[in-house]
């Protein structure tokens, strides 16, 4: 009887296959997109749009604008949402060159600015702050997900 490798076909196409799929798993691509804009939300934007995204944060009324309920996007741009569009405007370097300046804080400029930033790590952040503002909306127009 032969006991080292794997003698029957099976079991070797088994463990090749458990092996695949532990590799595609374990990728940087399955990363929870949406647990991480969680944690980049509380720590960046949860101050004015508040813990759970409804615009009542700390900071909030010391703002001209009011920070608005960023679970209601939805109703706003339409579900899923826009991602580019809201994308663009929480990077903001784009709008404040054609608009000047806004309440908002300009994400782009910051995420770019800290240590370890780049275009590619700012865009990175930025997408999945997205993932999870879309993981929120609770509006009349949210889709079934
Ligand atoms: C200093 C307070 C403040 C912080 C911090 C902040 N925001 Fe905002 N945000 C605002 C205000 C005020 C507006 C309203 C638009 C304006 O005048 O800039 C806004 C608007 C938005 C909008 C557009 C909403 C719409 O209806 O079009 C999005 C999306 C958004 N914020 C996402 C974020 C995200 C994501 C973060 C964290 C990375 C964040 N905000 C952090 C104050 C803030």
């Amino acid at each position: 009887m032969n006991q080292g490798c794997p003698t029957n076909p099976m079991t070797y196409w088994k463990t090749l296959l458990a092996l695949l799929i532990i590799a595609i798993v374990s990728s940087p691509a399955f990363a929870d997109d949406i647990a991480e804009g969680r944690q980049l939300y509380l720590r960046y934007c949860a101050s004015c749009h508040g813990i759970d995204g409804d615009g009542n944060g700390p900071l909030a009324g010391s703002l001209t604008t009011p920070p608005p309920n960023l679970r209601q996007l939805s109703l706003r741009y339409g579900n899923p949402l826009p991602r580019d569009r809201i994308a663009r405007f929480i990077d903001g370097r784009a709008d404040v060159k054609a608009h000047g300046t806004r309440d908002m804080p300009v994400w782009g400029e910051r995420f770019y600015a800290e240590p370890n930033g780049s275009e590619a790590a700012t865009r990175e952040r930025i997408r999945k702050l997205v993932a999870y503002l879309q993981s929120i909306q609770t509006g009349a127009r949210t889709a079934s997900r």
